[in-house]
This record gives structure tokens, C-alpha cells and sequence, in this order.
């Protein structure tokens, strides 16, 4: 190399370490409008439906952030109502966590708020409304959060695939009555359309031989999810944007429940021109296929499966201390029981129909709080900063729930007394009826956090609590 040459790559080199340095430490700045909007459904050639978007689309833009570098969001609001919005998982400080009047106050029509903060955690996060959330996450928001590792996976493709659940009617429009009172005490309000980014899917084109990552992002109002990917073996590597052992899930079946996320990764090694099902069959008898995985006809990419290795870098979550940890238990009350009655809340909080007009359902520990947060919710418990919680969950309900804590991750132990395997950290645990979960995390996040069940319904009909981190 001649020395000028020489000269030449190394100011090259020069300027773009400082290039990336300016951009770990400069300020991510991104602006965000929500506003009504049109999204064709079933695909360019379908009808138009009136939704409420981010930035004009349903799902809203994929937001690309980086771990550890600071991001600044301007959100205007262009709705006729309040909005927040919450970051899904990103462990952030709580007066940018979106809880209207607990954590600020809700963005009025044509006003704006801007979010800041610096995400810990590398992994799939997703963000949504937190007013009026049964109406304004019905109505199409939300959108995919990415927060990049520092090395990624080796994958040829990185997917996302975020989930939404529509109830139209006859017209193509989104049917109304939210937060029935039927909806209310039972499952929630599942639709009669799901779609993959925004559009009923059509095939997703795989090349045989390529590795791909998917991004699963559960952004329906009630509707569980179990994913069958017919003749593939997918590998869990991250649950709730939190790096698992690698593992293959328990009978091939992918469980997301409203607000989860699982990131896949696939060896397509099917062949050239073949086609398989996705097949989601979480409710009995109602299974359908999602997509299909259409393989092109082009010859393998490659051999032999890449053998880079599929464990994530680990987040800088605190180890919880068992053995000083504190106890608390939180217990799922409440709900329609078999014979169509209620289980007995209505008494305890005296609040007329159980479910109806924004009454209570459900309760926690014998406590319904009701909507989507607000001020002076007393806290189920206190912290202190730094100690170690051992949190219970009970399900004494005949229904589904999956329980999400704001600003913290949860080192999943034991499931109905049986440890869980894989080291697995989440922020929404799913609960089936009757079952108990324990879990721990390190209090290091101060404020006054959400917990609550995802189903919008049982969220905004009771089952919600508050604790405080002081
Ligand atoms: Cu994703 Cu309080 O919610
Ligand atoms: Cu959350
Ligand atoms: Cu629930």
C-alpha cells in the first residue's frame, strides 16, 4: 500500500471511530404523531378501515434503538381523546413510563410530550397507548421496539412479526361496544381478524439453507396465541426482549399471550418450492393457518445449517438475593365462574354490576382498581430500593391472564412448584386458571409501578394493582 493510501484509510478509519462514538453518545431524537387514519386489512386490494395509527401506519414505525444510547421521542397527539404511551418492557426511569396520572399527565388532544430515556436491555419491546386502552389499542395502536444488540445473532434474516387482533363488522369497520360487560368478566374482547404487520399475511418467502429470526409480538387486546411453524424447529432465544437458554418450546407450540414477545430462530430446511403451515390453535377446536412458509425454488443457501451459536448476550439485570428476599403475594380474584355467575367481588367493593360501566369484575387481593391508571392508587405494597421481592401470583380464577409488572424484569422460578427452566426473565407471565407462579426481582427502579393483567378488558374491569419502590 503506497503511503498516501495508507494515509487515506487511516483518517478513514479515524473518523468513522469517531463517527460511531458521536453516535453512542448524541441523543436519538424521533417524533412520533398519533392520528386517525385507513389501513387496508386484508391487503392493498381489500376494503379500507378507519383505525388511529403512529405516524399514519398500523402497526406504527419500527422504532431502532440502541442499548445504552439516549433516545428522545416527541409524541403529539391528533386524537379527539387522552393519550400515553407506554415503552412495553424497556426498564426506564417511571415518569417516562406512560401511565396517565401515576406517572404524568395524559397528552390532551393536540398537545405533545416528549419521552427520554436510555435503554438497558437489548431485545424485542413493543409500544402502545396506556388511556383508554381497550378503545385506543383496539383501534390499531401500537407498534414494534427494537433495541439492537451490541453483536447480534448471526442470522441472514431478522423478522419482525407483531400480531393484532380486529373485531370488524359486517362493513369492514371496527365494531364498537368496547368493554362490554360480557367481554369484561370473560375472555376479553378477542376479534375476528388477526393480522401479521398490519395485513391478513400472505406467504412469507423463505430461501432453504438461510437462518432467519423472528420477532413474535403478541399486540392483540385479549387474544391468546399458540404457534405451530409445521415441519421447522424453532429455538426460543429470547422471551419479553430478555435472552433465555436456548431451548425448543414444550409440545412445538409457541404460546403468546397479549403482550408477550418470544424471538425465534428458524434453520429453513425444507425443500426448494415446498410450502408449510404457521398454524395457530391456542383455543380448541378453533385452530387456523396464520401463513405459510413458501420456499422458493433457488437451491439451498448453504449445506449445512450455520453453526454460529444462538445464545444472546445476557442484559444487565441484578441477581435477585433469595435468600434475604421479602415475600409478597399477589392473588387473581374474580371473573365469571362455571354456571355463568360471578365470583363473588361485586360485595367487597360495593360498585353496582360487576364489570359493567367501568365497574368491577376482577380484584387483587380483594382490591379492584379500575381503568388505566390514576392518581392516589394506594400501593399493594412498598420497596425498599435495593432489597429483593419474591412475588407469588395465585390464579383463583376459572380464566387466562397475563400478568405484566411495569419498569422491571422477572426472574421466572417455579410454575405450580415446579422450577422453570432455561433461566427465563419476563414482564407479562401468562397464568392459566388455577395456576401459581413465583418469581423474583431486585427493587432497583423507584417509583410507583403498574401490575396488571394485559387482557385490556381485565386490566380496565379490575385486575390491576399499584406497588411503589421508594
Ligand atoms: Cu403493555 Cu401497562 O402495559
Ligand atoms: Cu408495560
Ligand atoms: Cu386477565
Amino acid at each position: 500500500m503506497s503511503r498516501r493510501a495508507f494515509l487515506a484509510t487511516a483518517a478513514g478509519a479515524a473518523a468513522s471511530a469517531s463517527m460511531r462514538a458521536a453516535r453512542a453518545s448524541a441523543v436519538d431524537e424521533r417524533q412520533i404523531k398519533v392520528a386517525p387514519g385507513e389501513a387496508r386489512l386484508n391487503g392493498a386490494d381489500g376494503p379500507s378501515t378507519a383505525v388511529w395509527t403512529y405516524g399514519g401506519t398500523v402497526p406504527g414505525p419500527a422504532l431502532r434503538l440502541r442499548q445504552g444510547q439516549p433516545v428522545r421521542i416527541a409524541v403529539e397527539n391528533g386524537l379527539d381523546e387522552d393519550t400515553t404511551v407506554h415503552w412495553h418492557g424497556i426498564r426506564l426511569p417511571n415518569a417516562m413510563d406512560g401511565v396517565p396520572g401515576l406517572t404524568q399527565t395524559p397528552i390532551k388532544p393536540g398537545e405533545s410530550f416528549v419521552y427520554e430515556f436510555t435503554p438497558p436491555d437489548a431485545g424485542t419491546f413493543w409500544y402502545h397507548p396506556h388511556a383508554d386502552s381497550f378503545v385506543q389499542i383496539g383501534r390499531g395502536l401500537a407498534g414494534p421496539l427494537i433495541v439492537e444488540e451490541a453483536e447480534p445473532v448471526v442470522v441472514d434474516r431478522d423478522l419482525f412479526w407483531l400480531l393484532q387482533d380486529w373485531r370488524l363488522a359486517k362493513d369492514g369497520q371496527i365494531a364498537g361496544g368496547f368493554g362490554s360487560a360480557m367481554d369484561a368478566s370473560m375472555s376479553g374482547r378477542v376479534g375476528n381478524l388477526v393480522t401479521i404487520n398490519g395485513t391478513v399475511p400472505a406467504d412469507e418467502g423463505v430461501r432453504a439453507g438461510e437462518r432467519i429470526r423472528i420477532r413474535l409480538a403478541n399486540a392483540c387486546l385479549a387474544r391468546m396465541i399458540a404457534l405451530r411453524f409445521e415441519g421447522h424447529r424453532p429455538v426460543i432465544v429470547a422471551i419479553d426482549g430478555q435472552p433465555c437458554d436456548p431451548h425448543e418450546p414444550q409440545d412445538s407450540r409457541l404460546v403468546l399471550a397479549p403482550a408477550m414477545r418470544i424471538d425465534v430462530v428458524i434453520d429453513i430446511q425444507g425443500d426448494p418450492g415446498s410450502r408449510h403451515a404457521v398454524i395457530d390453535d391456542f383455543y380448541d377446536g378453533l385452530g387456523y393457518t396464520l401463513t405459510n412458509l413458501a420456499y422458493d425454488k433457488a437451491p439451498p443457501l448453504r449445506a449445512h445449517p450455520l453453526a454460529a451459536r444462538l445464545a444472546l448476550p445476557r442484559n444487565p439485570l441484578a441477581a435477585p438475593d433469595l435468600g434475604s428476599a421479602l415475600r409478597h403475594e399477589i392473588v387473581l380474584q374474580g371473573g365469571m365462574m362455571g354456571g355463568g355467575k360471578l365470583a363473588g367481588i361485586g360485595g367487597m367493593m360495593g360498585m353496582g354490576m360487576p364489570g359493567m360501566n367501568g365497574g368491577a369484575a376482577w380484584a387483587i387481593n380483594g382490591m379492584s382498581m379500575t381503568g388505566d391508571g390514576h392518581a392516589g392508587m394506594a400501593p399493594q405494597f412498598t420497596l425498599e430500593r435495593g432489597t429483593t421481592c419474591r412475588l407469588t401470583m395465585r390464579n383463583e380464577t376459572a380464566w387466562w391472564h397475563p400478568m405484566h409488572v411495569h419498569g422491571f424484569s422477572l426472574s421466572v422460578l417455579s410454575r405450580n412448584g415446579s422450577p422453570v427452566p432455561h433461566r427465563q426473565w419476563q414482564d407479562t407471565v401468562l397464568l392459566a386458571p388455577k395456576d401459581v407462579i413465583e418469581c423474583a426481582f431486585v427493587a432497583d427502579n423507584p417509583g410507583d409501578w403498574m401490575l396488571h393483567c394485559h387482557v385490556a378488558d381485565h386490566q380496565m374491569a379490575g385486575l390491576m394493582t399499584v406497588f411503589r419502590v421508594t
